[in-house]
């Protein structure tokens, strides 16, 4: 009899790029990423913070050669998602990307009538603009290279839902789930396939503010049906999954890392 063959879960051989990776999910991710054998490049503002995480990554992670040679399995690159010209140049400078964990993003959280424009824009710069961005410069990219590719934003559960004070999150990643399935229609014929993670409540310093708030811990903890926050492992085999051979015919798609937030 012949069986069928699992697709590999593995990345070796692939590159990745990360935004938003000097801490929280991105971080997690691009370590998840790594440790299934991608190359990976971690972007982001805080530098010192990026060159820390690439220390610790090779030097859990590094291969070595025959001539006993260390051969690093991560870099970086430094990232304002704000800026459209620090995004084209990231593209432009980077060789080559199969997988793209496009993953930066803020929050101005408070209630919708007391919103400033201010708050509004900064949160859609990077959450919105510069995502949308992000995504159209690396899938041009992969369409040149021919080789198909996996893009993996960051959305959210607020992507589908909304939430107390979080008028301008939810309008900042609903719209991501909306160009999301767009491209993933536009660029399927090239092999790329384009998907969203839509994390619940996870411990990273973007969460610190409101998980140290009795009254909203009691409304999330009411939330979520496993009974307990996110923490950044519950991100890393996700992500790894949507980059790799194993999600193959998944486009489109939102995954939901909500704890069974959004099942009612
Ligand atoms: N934590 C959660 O509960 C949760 C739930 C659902 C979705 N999310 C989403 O997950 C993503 C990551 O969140 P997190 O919780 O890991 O937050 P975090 O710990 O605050 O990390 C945010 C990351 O984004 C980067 N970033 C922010 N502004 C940037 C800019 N202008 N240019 C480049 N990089 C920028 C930060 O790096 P620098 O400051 O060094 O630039 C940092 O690496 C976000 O898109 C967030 O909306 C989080």
């Amino acid at each position: 009899m012949k069986l069928p063959q699992t697709p590999s879960f593995r990345l070796d051989g692939r590159t990745a790029l990360i935004t938003g990776a000097s801490r929280g999910i991105g971080l997690a991710a691009a370590v998840a990423l790594a440790e299934a054998g991608a190359r990976v490049i971690l972007a982001a503002r805080s530098t010192d913070d990026l060159a820390a995480a690439v220390d610790a990554i090779n030097l859990r992670l590094s291969e070595t050669d025959t001539s006993g040679k260390h051969l690093p399995v991560a870099s970086s690159v430094a990232l304002d998602m704000s800026k459209p010209e620090s995004i084209d140049a990231v593209v432009n400078d980077v060789p080559e990307i199969d997988i793209l964990v496009n993953n930066a993003g803020i929050a101005r959280h408070g209630p919708m009538l007391e919103t400033e424009l201010e708050d509004f824009d900064a949160v859609m710069d990077v959450n919105l603009r510069g995502a949308y961005r992000m995504a159209q410069l690396v899938t041009r990219k992969m369409i040149e290279q021919g080789r198909g590719g996996s893009i993996i934003t960051t959305s959210s559960q607020m992507g589908h839902i909304g939430g107390v004070d979080r008028s301008v999150y939810c309008a900042s990643k609903f719209a991501v789930e909306g160009w999301t399935r767009a491209l993933a229609i536009e660029v399927g014929k090239h092999g790329i396939r384009v998907n969203t993670i839509c994390p619940t409540f996870i411990r990273t310093p973007l969460t610190e503010s409101t998980l140290t708030n009795p009254e909203r811990v009691e409304w999330i903890m009411s939330k979520i049906k496993l009974d307990r926050l996110g923490e950044l492992e519950d991100i890393m085999g996700p992500v790894v999954f949507l980059a790799s051979d194993a999600s193959g015919l998944i486009t489109g798609s939102s995954l939901m890392i909500d704890g069974g937030w959004t099942a009612g």
